[in-house]
């Protein structure tokens, strides 16, 4: 399956799960890159703020079209409880080339689901193949790594 995975990172915890999936499904992958300085405490509330009010920001171009993939896998961090403003933002200016999708996120805390995905699926107009959330905990214990195989094995199915 010609797949890619867009996924935001502002501290590397979604990158390094996007790259343990790229390892399991062998698949391309891109940075969704932001204009918008979010280091630091003004940073970190500006971000949260804007995540709650389930604002937009200017993306860098991509390199990849959306478009000409099969499936496209989004991961975000969970921002005031929400999807990231960057990777909302890819969603808001992608969906119509979307065919798949799946979703992945990791979270500072537990219980994301019930609203992450939900919120995705409605934003991309599309139910996911597959899903993952991950805890920043998961995440240094190394967990997410049997997660990140139940994913790939969803897609594959
Ligand atoms: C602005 C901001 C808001 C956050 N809000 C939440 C939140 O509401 N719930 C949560 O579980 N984690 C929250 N976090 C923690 C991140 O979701 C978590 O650390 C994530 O793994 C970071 O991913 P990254 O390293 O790819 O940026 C927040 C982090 C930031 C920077």
């Amino acid at each position: 399956m010609h797949a890619i995975i867009f996924y935001y990172t502002l501290s590397g915890t979604t990158k390094m799960v996007a790259e343990a999936i790229v390892k399991e499904l062998n698949c391309e992958i891109e940075a969704i890159v932001d204009t918008q300085k979010r280091t630091g405490a003004i940073g970190f509330i500006r971000s949260g703020y804007q995540a709650l009010k389930e604002r937009i920001t200017t993306l860098e171009p991509l390199k990849s079209d959306p478009a000409t993939f099969e499936l496209v896998l989004i991961g975000t961090p969970v921002w005031a409880g929400r999807i990231s403003v960057p990777a909302r933002t890819f969603i808001v200016q992608n969906k119509e080339k979307l065919k798949e999708v799946a979703f992945f996120f990791t979270s500072g805390g537990k219980g994301n689901e019930q609203k992450i995905f939900p919120a995705m699926e409605q934003l991309c107009g599309k139910k996911p193949r597959a899903t993952l959330g991950v805890t920043s905990a998961e995440c240094k214990k190394e967990l997410y790594l049997e997660k990140v195989k139940d994913l790939t094995k969803a897609i594959k199915s």
